[in-house]
Order: structure tokens, then C-alpha cells, then sequence
């Protein structure tokens, strides 16, 4: 689901500062109506078993906030606002030399995951800009949008379903209204009870008030809407809310009007819709088989934010797997594809004890939805949607069948039956994930008494795999060493070479950056054993090895083989 995060009721007691926010993980309304799949997570899903998850008893305290992950990941050359020498830009970030070697690691394993580990997924690339008429069968053109409301005064602009309100009830009697944006529980709370401390005292009221009951805006009616204050203004000076497309436009060509508009992909799985044909009888797969992309994906959003959770440009990686129709065929493959996107998410290093899995549920599940399950993660800000696993019934071939003229269904030897495909489709955003990462690698611990603060990636996605130290740089025969055994795991890994500083203020920048093997050459490595020590990262354990067999160990540790 696309906006997994709708608390239906936000129950806070007034009284008790140490009461939390329940959230209920459940769409709140189909207000996303048929448009594409980003909508169609909107619409509730069957009942069938999510694997195994976390409860949501006790919310979990992270001893860091988003702030130090967003200062870490500047400091570290992981994630930069983007053009920050022009005051940035809202909603669009650059990866740093880490980040963009972070990035491309976690793609990389995803790819072999989910394609050169099948026989039966297959790879596309396709064009970023399609031809404008895939957005009008895919519903994207008419249906793809958010509700947003206006601060008449202050001209900011908030999604309709992040802004919440409540009445201020004071002995029985409404008294006036709050309105706080979505965010950690705590802040929320927070901001409602200041702006009710605010009125009380505008309005020289003494009693305590009620419970806040908090809604969407956007079931707000217009007498309340009359009232309710904008988190810009304090005033009430909100829009009633009204659908705002996310699609980014672009004009294609030399002309410049209506005809030469075209979209930014608002997500990779339509790229893979039309080519479905064109895989399907170049690549001999059979039904069931899939189809994967990773790429840039583009939504005009209305509030970016938390960081890379949300933002205007990002990278999804998307499978749509094709299989025949049938109520008996679809609930089976949903599973694997839970099942096998979970083992994804563990294997490059995501806690478990974050994530949560949320059937949707309702009564306003789209014509062509069967189900949708989000993995969640529990972020810094809360818990949130990380990817959304889907069973998208055969609505998009079929769309595409009739937007353009061409039969995109298949002949089923096996069945010797013709069909439009259903799919199922696990759908994940790159940037998510890497800040999902991030938080579950973020750690502080004591070494020989001294603090330090480590990234505890999984070496199949760390940045740089192995730091190469000699011990001293003046000694010319062991500086040769290291930099013989240097330039041999480069061929091979993403490698540094570090010759300057104490070795424990080496370990703590390789620790920084989350290197996992520090390899220090020493004396003994030239006088005596023809061996060099390897240092854990976790463990800050030291290994003695041969030199022979460095590459072996290392191939283990961070490939697996
Ligand atoms: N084709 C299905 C689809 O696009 P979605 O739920 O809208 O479904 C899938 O998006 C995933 O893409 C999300 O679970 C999330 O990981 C990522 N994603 C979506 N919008 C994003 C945004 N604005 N910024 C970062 N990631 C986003």
C-alpha cells in the first residue's frame, strides 16, 4: 500500500502525558480509486496468513532520531540534500560516494534474489517516459492522486489524509478544534496539546479537557472545516480537500502544447505491462514466470518527507509475475512471494523484530484487487509501509489490451486455454529500504572503554567490504605487501586503503562507515608467517591468516560461497 500509515482513531488522553497512540494499520478509505497500482494497495485484500510477524504491543524506542540519521548520513557520504549549494531542493536527494555504493549493492542482491537465482523472473529496462497513453489504461491519468487541502494564508499545501483533527471538548462541550500533521505519536500528541493549552487560554477556559479523537481532514465536513485551525496559520484558513494528481508532466519534442505532453514514470510496473508481449516471445518463458525492473520512479508529492522515506524521485524494484487465473492459483504464489520477499529483507540485513506485515482489509477493495499485504518497518518517525506484496488480478494486461489495440493474453499449453494473465506483484522502493537499513545497522557500543558508533551492514551491501591497513607506512617491503594484497581484493570488492593514523583510529573509520574486515599487515606478515591479521567489525575479534587464503575467507564472509 501506498500510504500504509492512516490511523482511523488516534485515541489521546489528555490527562495522562505518558498515554500513546494506538494506530490502526488500515486503509482508511479507497480514495486512490482505480488508479494504477499504486492505488489499487488502497483496497483491502483477502484474510489469507501474512508469515510470521512482530506484534505492535510495545512501540519501539529507537536510542537515536531521525535527525542523527540525517546528520550520520551527511557526515558519512551516504545521502546529501540535493543541489544544497542552492538552499537544496524539496523532496530530491543525492547519494554520496557511500551511498551510491550502498544503493548499488542492495539492487545488486535484489537482482539476484529475485532474478538470476529463478529460472523463472526474467530482467527489463525500460524507457523512464512512455507514451502518454499507458498512463490513461493503467488509470494513473484520472485516478492517481492524493487529497490534498491549502493554507489560504500561509499558501503551504498538506496531504488531506496526513492532517489529522480533533475536537477540544471541555465538560461535555466542544470548545474549539487542533489539527497536527502525521508524525511520531509523541510528537503529535505534543502539538494537539498545545494547541488545545493555546484556545483553553484564548477562550479562558479552565476544565480539563477530553480524550482527543482524531480524524483524517479529509472526513472533515465543511462547518468543521470552518473551524479548524492550519498547522501554517493557526487560523482557520484550510481548503476543503480536492484530488491532486502526483504524476510529474513533461513536453516531448519540439512543439509545445497539448499534444506533446508526456509523464514521468510515477512507478517501474507499467514499463513491464506493455512489454509483456515482447518478453513473453523472445525469452521462451512459460506461464507462471515474472517479469523484473529496477528504476526511477517519479511522484509529485505533496509533503516529501521523513528523509528518503518519501520523496519526489526514487528507485523501485518490481516483479510482476505472471500466472494463469483462478481463486485456487493466486492465494498459493501471494505466499511464496511473502515468503520470498521476507527472506530478501533478512538477507541483506533488515531486523527483524522492525518489521510487520499489514493485510489490507475493507469493503473498498477494487474490482481487480484480490489482495495486497505491506511489509512495514518500524522507523524512527513510526511504523510505516517498506513494500507491498500484491495480487493484482489481470486489470493491467487487460487495460492495456484495450487501450491499445493489441491482445496481451496467452495460450496456456498445459491448460490448452487461451487467458489475459493474472500477477502478483512485490513491489519495493530502493530509497525505503536503505534508510530501513540504515536504521537497523545504526549501533553505539564500548571498546576498550571507549565509545564508538558503528553501521552494522551485512557485508553483501556494506560500501566498502575490506580496509587495507599497513601497520607503519615507512617500511617499504611491508607497505609493498599491503598494497599488493590492496590491489588484488580490488579486482574483486569495493576496497580503501587507509596508511594513515593509530590502528585503532583506523578500525573506528572503517567501524563509521560500516566496513565489515579490516586487514592489517604488520612485521610478522613479512618476517615471519606470510600471514595477516583480519579484524571483525561486530566482534572486533582478530583472525590470523595466511595471505593465500584471504580471498577464500573473504569470499565466505561476504558472498556466502
Ligand atoms: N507498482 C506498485 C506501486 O508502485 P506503491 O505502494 O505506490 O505501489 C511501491 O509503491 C513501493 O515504492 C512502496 O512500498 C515504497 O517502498 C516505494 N515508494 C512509493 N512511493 C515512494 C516515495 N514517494 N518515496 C520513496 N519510496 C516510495
Amino acid at each position: 500500500m501506498r500510504f500504509s500509515c492512516a490511523p482511523l482513531a488516534l485515541m489521546m488522553m489528555m490527562a495522562s502525558p505518558s498515554s500513546f497512540l494506538v494506530r490502526a494499520f488500515v486503509p482508511s478509505s479507497a480514495r486512490r480509486a482505480a488508479a494504477g497500482s499504486g492505488s489499487m494497495k488502497w483496497m483491502s485484500a483477502t484474510a489469507e496468513e501474512a508469515p510470521a510477524a512482530t506484534t505492535e504491543e510495545e512501540p519501539f524506542k529507537y536510542d537515536f532520531t531521525m535527525e542523527d540519521v540525517v546528520s550520520l548520513c551527511k557526515r558519512r557520504g551516504i545521502i546529501f540534500p540535493s543541489s544544497e549549494i542552492y538552499n537544496g531542493f524539496a523532496g530530491f536527494y543525492d547519494y554520496g560516494p557511500m551511498g551510491s555504493e550502498l544503493k548499488k549493492n542492495v539492487k545488486d542482491a535484489w537482482w539476484r534474489h529475485f532474478v538470476t537465482q529463478r529460472e523463472d523472473v526474467v530482467g527489463l529496462d525500460s524507457s523512464i517516459i512512455h507514451n502518454p497513453t499507458t498512463w490513461k489504461s493503467s488509470g494513473h491519468l484520472d485516478g492517481f492522486s492524493d487529497p490534498m487541502v491549502d493554507c489560504k494564508e500561509t499558501k503551504l499545501r498538506y496531504r488531506a489524509d496526513q492532517l489529522f483533527y480533533a475536537p477540544v471538548i471541555v465538560d461535555g462541550e466542544t470548545v474549539g478544534y487542533v489539527c497536527v500533521q502525521e508524525g511520531n505519536d509523541d510528537d503529535m500528541v505534543k502539538a494537539a496539546k498545545k494547541q488545545a493549552k493555546k484556545l483553553k487560554k484564548e477562550k479562558k477556559i479552565d476544565g480539563q479537557a477530553e480524550a482527543f479523537a482524531f480524524k483524517e481532514v479529509i472526513e472533515a465536513t465543511e462547518e468543521e472545516m470552518a473551524q479548524i485551525p492550519s498547522p501554517g496559520s493557526g487560523k482557520p484558513t484550510l481548503t476543503m480537500p480536492r484530488d491532486f494528481n502526483l504524476m510529474f508532466e513533461t513536453k516531448v519534442g519540439a512543439m509545445s502544447d497539448e499534444s506533446s505532453v508526456a509523464y514521468l514514470r510515477p512507478e517501474t510496473a507499467q514499463g513491464i505491462f506493455i512489454n509483456f508481449k515482447n518478453v513473453l516471445t523472445t525469452s521462451r518463458q512459460k506461464i507462471p514466470f515474472g517479469i523484473a525492473q529496477i528504476g526511477k520512479a517519479f511522484r509529485n508529492e505533496i509533503t516529501p518527507r521523513n528523509f528518503i522515506f518519501r520523496s519526489r524521485e526514487f528507485e523501485q524494484m518490481e516483479v510482476e509475475y505472471f500466472i494463469p487465473p483462478g481463486d485456487d492459483v493466486w492465494p498459493p504464489m501471494h505466499q511464496e512471494w511473502m515468503d520470498s520477499s521476507k527472506a530478501f529483507l533478512l538477507s541483506v540485513g533488515l531486523r527483524e523484530e522492525l518489521m510487520g506485515w499489514d493485510v489490507h482489509k475493507g469493503d473498498s477493495l477494487a474490482h481487480y484487487a484480490l489482495a495486497c499485504t505491506d511489509v512495514t518497518f518500524k522507523f524512527p518517525f513510526g511504523e510505516q509501509e517498506l513494500m507491498g506484496i500484491a495480487a493484482r488480478g489481470n486489470f493491467d494486461l487487460t487495460q492495456h489490451t484495450e487501450g491499445s489495440g493489441k491482445s496481451l493474453d496467452y495460450f496456456d499449453e498445459t491448460l490448452k486455454e487461451k487467458y489475459i494473465p493474472h500477477c502478483i506483484e512485490p513491489s519495493l522502493g530502493v530509497d525505503r529500504l536503505i534508510l530501513a537499513l540504515i536504521c537497523s545497522a545504526y549501533a553505539e557500543d564500548e571498546v576498550g572503554g571507549e565509545k564508538r558508533s558503528l553501521l552494522k551492514f551485512d557485508p553483501k551491501i556494506a560500501p566498502i567490504k575490506v580496509s587495507v591497513l599497513p601497520l607503519v607506512k615507512n617500511k617499504e617491503a611491508l607497505v609493498k605487501v599491503a598494497r599488493d594484497l590492496y590491489e588484488k581484493l580490488q579486482k574483486r570488492w569495493n576496497v580503501s586503503w587507509d596508511a594513515t593514523g593509530a590502528i585503532g583510529r583506523r578500525y573506528r573509520r572503517a567501524d563509521e562507515v560500516g566496513t565489515p574486515f579490516c586487514i592489517t599487515v604488520d612485521f610478522e606478515t613479512i618476517e615471519d608467517d606470510n600471514a595477516v591479521t583480519i579484524r571483525d567489525r561486530d566482534t572486533t575479534e582478530q583472525v590470523r591468516i595466511p595471505l593465500d587464503d584471504v580471498i577464500p575467507y573473504l569470499s565466505k564472509a561476504i558472498d556466502g560461497y
